[in-house]
């Protein structure tokens, strides 16, 4: 299968549009992709043709959406090579890190350790934060190199008998690092720990085997996948899931309630209190479909030659810091321009039409860690294309001129 960028754009409504009287060129698809028509067709033919609540009627709407709920399931789960049971719908990525952290604490002492790194998105470090306060847990951060690299022997000589939890991003959302998630596994696991993988951004543009990677954990968001928002998918190991508490009360999560006890359900509906993100599941199973029908290696060497050639156009800007170098990062460039706050940078871009974001991107240890309280940051998808990496290096470039 080859890569045609043009075959993909159609496929997006959206990227038709104007802003500002110029062609949209959408680089702010890390904070939230574009959707594709079969996303938007899946989700509109249902509440058109086959909705009602699942796992609770006896009539014919009920089983077809429940059909179509555990069908996404289904696919998801074969996406990531796992068990339908070991994946637990939550309303995204971030409610898929503070169920496994609230579920994990439960079990922890005073003094146990949580391993993170410096490069984690505030997703992967509020709720072990939240540890930290109630259950007088010990957070320890592996640092990263000035290029951004997660330093091994350091992250290895943090691990110890204390440690319970090592918690890790797959790919940062600001440096566009990619870690090696199965050797960080097979560390923390040397060392005794469970394994929590934020795949927020790592599952957008690498294909993703958590059994080859073996970690117990990895969550991730739909809305980044070319799905809906108000979805997101927890992976646990079955075994792990099983030991885990229930995270949220409420109906279908449960066994059995008496006035005087209740027992819960099996993992995954034991995670999954109240009416699920029904519609957003079926709109994340299109996704997936429509993800698998292209060559996603070919999508992912498209994104690193167009973050190539706009390093390239961007060559001799000595105004620019590039905020993360590491070898075979992903397609994300951050960065600062000297005298510019990047909220005005961004704002210029836009009247180029150019969508970027800036600010601390939610990583806020990260930034300290660079010595800047902001950044602009450009992601690359799969659907931007030749032009579009050189309108956004025109469209830098002049917005420059306004600073210099
Ligand atoms: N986590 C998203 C981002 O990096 C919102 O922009």
């Amino acid at each position: 299968m080859a890569f045609d960028v043009e075959a993909v754009r159609a496929d997006f409504p959206i990227l038709r549009r104007q802003v500002n009287g110029k062609p949209l060129v959408y680089l702010d698809s890390a904070a939230s992709a574009q959707k594709p028509k079969a996303v938007i067709e899946a989700m509109s033919w249902a509440m058109e043709n086959s909705y009602a609540n699942v796992h609770r009627g006896l009539h014919t709407l009920a089983n077809e959406t429940t059909d179509a709920y555990e069908g996404a399931r289904g696919k998801i789960a074969r996406f990531i090579g796992a068990e339908p049971a070991e994946m637990v719908f939550t309303k995204g990525g971030t409610e898929a890190i503070n169920l496994v952290a609230a579920g994990l604490g439960a079990s922890l002492a005073p003094g146990d350790e949580v391993l993170i790194t410096e490069m984690e998105h505030h997703a992967n470090i509020v709720p072990w934060h939240f540890l930290r306060e109630r259950k007088g847990v010990v957070l320890k951060w592996a640092p990263i190199t000035d290029e951004g690299v997660l330093d091994l022997e350091a992250f290895q000589r943090l691990l110890g008998p204390r440690t319970k939890v090592v918690a890790f991003s797959q790919m940062s959302n600001v440096l566009g690092t990619i870690n090696p998630v199965a050797d960080l596994t097979a560390m923390a696991h040397a060392a005794g720990a469970v394994v929590v993988i934020d795949g927020c951004q790592g599952i957008v543009h690498k294909s993703v085997d958590v059994k080859t990677i073996d970690c117990d954990f990895y969550a991730f968001s739909g809305h980044k996948l070319y799905g809906p928002t108000g979805i997101g998918v927890l992976y646990g190991k079955a075994e792990r899931l099983a030991a885990l508490p229930p995270y949220q009360g409420g109906g279908e999560m449960i066994g059995t309630v008496t006035m005087d006890e209740i027992t819960f359900a099996d993992p995954p509906h034991r995670f999954e209190a109240g009416t699920p993100p029904i519609l957003e599941a079926i709109g994340l199973g299109a996704a997936i479909d429509w993800l698998s029908d292209l060559d996603r290696s070919a999508a992912a060497e498209h994104e690193h030659r167009l973050y190539a050639r706009v390093r390239e156009g961007l060559a001799g800007a000595n105004w620019l810091r590039v905020l993360g170098e590491a070898p075979g990062k992903g397609a994300i460039l951050s960065f600062t321009m000297d005298g510019a706050h990047a909220h005005d940078v961004a704002q210029i871009l836009d009247r180029y039409g150019v969508a970027v974001r800036a600010g601390t991107h939610c990583a806020e240890p990260l930034m300290r860690r660079f010595g800047v309280t902001s950044s602009a940051r450009a992601s690359f998808a799969l659907y931007n294309t030749e032009a579009e990496a050189d309108a956004f290096v025109e469209a830098l470039t002049r917005t420059q001129a306004f600073f210099a």
